[in-house]
């Protein structure tokens, strides 16, 4: 393996230093000493402990300790050193013996600082897992708790108490800026994720994050849009996802997003925060707003949103006023007190847990590695060629074949100790590659980096950067490659991040990238060597107007620190691809019905824009309802790059005709199907089960992900038995007119397929009478 832990890497948590100075210090007023006989967390009851705060004290602790961290009072602490790099902190009241916690980033990995001015002798890498929709792609839902459980250690051991994930917003259409946070178009794949996410991290000890809470599909005026959106799609396909997280897995805490629904902040909305997470889920936990989401303290207070992150002075007098004036009653902000001193007492620093800040971060990156490979997907694969056979030897092309992308930016972004370039795997390999283009590559992007103009925003290093201009590839070179080297490796890579959704041509391959193609792919071709496009991307580009060029596509993705390693591993064959699509490929941005208004419409010419992100009021109105994505393309009848679902393998798999427990549905069906190796190198398979239910007046898309189940892995000739168990609630839709969950009687198909439209087997079952769910 090839593992050149960097001594000091450069690249720094600067944004969180640029935030402190964006906002106010939070100057701290000193709390009167108090009576030293107070109770305290976790000897006295809660309520005792409440009691005994002042309501200072309260609103201290419903807000956190800021992002710039001024001199503290006596009698209220701050870790601001604790954890630098962490993006917050909650108050310590140290005679109550409440301590501080602490809040970190993020989805692929902990985001902290790597290194530390006081202690230049040590650093603080953490694991860069892969991107959120490429750990989708594995479908492996015990490898995501595996994933989860290193994050979580890694937490622990750096002095973390809630780890600020998983996101699990759906990916509604393909430039959302932070779709590589998320996980699918689908809300049970992306709820059943986020669940082993959460199981995985939380089996440490630490807390999670569930973000973000909801309907937050895009980054354009983030802090201000209103998304308006009917009952049906919001409980079907937005809280889908979210409720089957919070069900399944219990997090600590869930941040509610920056948007507005339906014209209600969703941090002032008491209808999500209250009526429908604790109400009607049992969510028992803390809602955090996202970093400075919102507008109305007191509101907020009031809806149930506990915590306000990363805290503002303001807020306070806002609180204490409400209260003051009767507009807020003092029994909410004893209830979110309540529900923030559960977790407190919950958490690693209330135990005092010894924290080593010595993770493993070897036996993580090789787990890294492992996940990479189990979620890349193999799109196409003409004439077997890949695996790639002995002794190929390859020439490189593409800008991103020597500058890999591993993850997005802004918090989802991570500081890991190393990154396996592709040049590195296929060193480690022992696999051939021409260095002459190499050097040139290196070159052109030490060049064309170096001419990157110089911003003035103060967040452009956390923003995903422009692409470089594709490498000015010379025919000579191109030509004597070809003669010698027997395949052609073009990399194409897109960077996102937070803050900015992804442009419109950022979709589409640059016309210097399909020159560069088209020359690559004539060359190679007429000397009759293969061309294999490696896709390094966050999320869904256009494929259909220049795929004919490939011989074999791998979907890399953005695939964490193992990069390299993992990309060569699937070339070689060492590991047979098992990744399947979590999203719809289209054939063009205009066939998402997300496209009529996206990313939406600007209320006031007028408004100036305000605040960091200048954000002006704007609304989006989500009138796909629940049509998106499969639940669309299929229904529709849309031709598609790829399907949902989709991915290739090296071998071959045959499904058993599906056996069911009854063709009466009662209370359950269970599915069984027997799924066999019949190619000639061992797999895995994903069993994808969808439903097509009755056609009523509540419409239904043409079938729906009900189920899914990995095999493990199969020789030749093996075959696994796979069971799958559905409930009335799987063949529910919600009926918003009776605010009910609806299964109408009529027939049922479940349909075991490789694909969303590679069915391989179908079962019918009848309902005979409907039957209805509470929410
Ligand atoms: C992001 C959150 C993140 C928070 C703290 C916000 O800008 O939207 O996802 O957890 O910052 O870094």
């Amino acid at each position: 393996m090839i593992r050149n832990i960097k001594a000091n890497k450069p690249k720094s948590i600067a944004f969180r230093a640029i935030w402190l100075s964006l906002f106010v210090a939070s100057s701290m007023s000193v709390l009167p000493a108090l009576a030293t006989t107070a109770p305290k967390l976790g000897q006295a009851s809660l309520d005792e402990v409440i009691q005994a705060l002042s309501l200072e004290e309260k609103v201290k602790l419903v807000r956190g300790t800021g992002m710039n961290m001024g001199d503290s009072g006596p009698t209220v602490g701050q870790t601001k050193d604790k954890v630098p790099g962490a993006a917050g902190t909650t108050y310590a009241i140290p005679r109550l013996g409440i301590p501080s916690i602490v809040l970190a980033d993020g989805p692929a990995g902990l985001r902290i600082a790597p290194t530390r001015d006081d202690d230049k002798d040590h650093t603080y890498y953490a694991t860069a897992f892969p991107i959120a929709n490429l750990l989708s792609s594995s479908w492996d839902l015990s490898l995501v708790e595996q994933v989860g459980q290193a994050i979580g250690a890694e937490s622990k051991e750096y002095g973390v108490d809630v780890l600020l994930a998983p996101a699990l917003n759906i990916h509604r259409f393909a430039l959302g800026g932070r779709n590589f946070e998320y996980y699918s178009e689908d809300p049970l794949l992306s709820g059943k994720m986020a669940a082993a996410m959460v199981r995985g991290v939380q089996s440490q000890g630490v807390g999670t994050s569930l973000k973000h809470f909801v309907a937050n599909n895009h980054e354009w005026n983030r802090n201000t849009i209103d998304v308006q959106l009917d009952e049906r799609a919001l409980r079907e396909i937005y809280l889908r996802g979210f409720e089957i997280a919070v069900k399944e897995s219990q997090p600590w805490t869930v941040m509610s997003s920056y948007n507005k629904v339906n014209g209600e902040y969703t941090s002032e909305s008491a209808y999500l925060l209250t009526e429908v997470l604790r109400d009607q889920w049992g969510f028992d936990g803390v809602v955090m707003t996202d970093w400075f989401g919102g507008k109305d303290a007191a509101e907020q207070m009031a809806a149930g949103n506990d915590l306000l992150m990363p805290g503002m002075d303001y807020q306070e007098g806002m609180i204490i006023g409400a209260i003051k004036s009767g507009k807020l009653d003092e029994a909410k902000l004893d209830r979110n007190v309540k529900n923030i001193l559960q977790l407190v007492q919950a958490s690693p620093a209330f135990s005092q847990y010894a924290y080593n800040n010595k993770p493993d971060l070897i036996k993580h990156g090789q787990l890294s590695k492992t996940v990479a490979e189990e979620g890349m997907v193999l799109l196409k694969n003409n004439a077997q060629t890949l695996p790639l056979r002995d002794k190929q030897s390859l020439a490189l092309f593409g800008n991103h074949s020597f500058d890999v992308l591993i993850g997005g930016t802004g918090s989802g972004d991570v500081n890991e100790a190393y990154v396996v370039t592709l040049e590195d795997g296929l060193k480690e390999a022992g696999i051939e590659f021409e260095t002459g283009l190499a050097s040139a590559y290196k070159a052109h992007i030490k060049t064309e980096n170096a001419k990157r103009p110089v911003s003035n925003n103060p967040l452009a290093a956390f923003m995903p950067k422009p692409a470089l201009v594709e490498f000015g590839l010379k025919q000579e070179l191109l030509h004597a490659s070809a003669q010698k080297y027997s395949a052609a490796l073009v990399t194409i890579g897109r960077s996102s991040g937070e803050f900015v959704d992804r442009q419109q041509s950022d979709f589409y391959l640059t016309e210097q990238e399909r020159a560069m193609l088209d020359m690559v792919s004539s060359v190679f071709r007429q000397q009759g060597k293969p061309v294999v496009v490696i896709l390094n991307v966050g999320g869904v580009i256009e494929m259909a107007s220049w795929q004919d060029k490939a011989d074999a596509i791998l979907l890399a993705y953005q695939p964490g620190q193992e990069a390299g390693n993992a990309i060569v591993d699937l070339l070689l064959g060492h590991t047979n691809p098992s990744g399947k699509l979590p999203d719809t490929w289209p054939l063009d941005l205009p066939d998402y019905p997300a496209a009529k208004e996206f990313p939406g419409t600007v209320l006031d010419p007028e408004a100036k824009p305000e605040g960091m992100m200048q954000t002006v009021p704007a609304k989006v109105t989500y009138d796909d309802g629940i049509m998106l994505g499969y639940r669309y393309f299929n229904t529709q009848k849309v031709e598609v790059a790829y399907p949902f679902g989709f991915g290739l393998s090296y071998t071959d798999f045959t499904y058993s005709a599906i056996s069911l427990s009854s063709q009466v549905f009662s209370d359950k069906i269970v599915a069984q199907i027997t799924v066999k190796n019949s190619g000639k190198v061992a797999g895995k398979e994903v069993v994808q089960v969808y439903v097509s239910a009755p056609q009523t007046n509540l419409v239904k898309p043409e079938s729906e992900l009900r189920a899914f189940a990995k095999t493990t892995l199969l020789q030749p000739g093996e075959s696994e038995v796979l069971s799958f168990e559905l409930s009335a609630r799987d063949l529910s839709s919600f009926d918003q007119e009776h605010n009910m969950w609806l299964a109408q009687s009529g027939e049922y198909v479940l349909k075991a397929g490789k694909s969303s439209r590679e069915i391989l087997q179908s079962a019918r079952f009848s309902l005979p009478k409907d039957l209805a769910i509470k929410p």
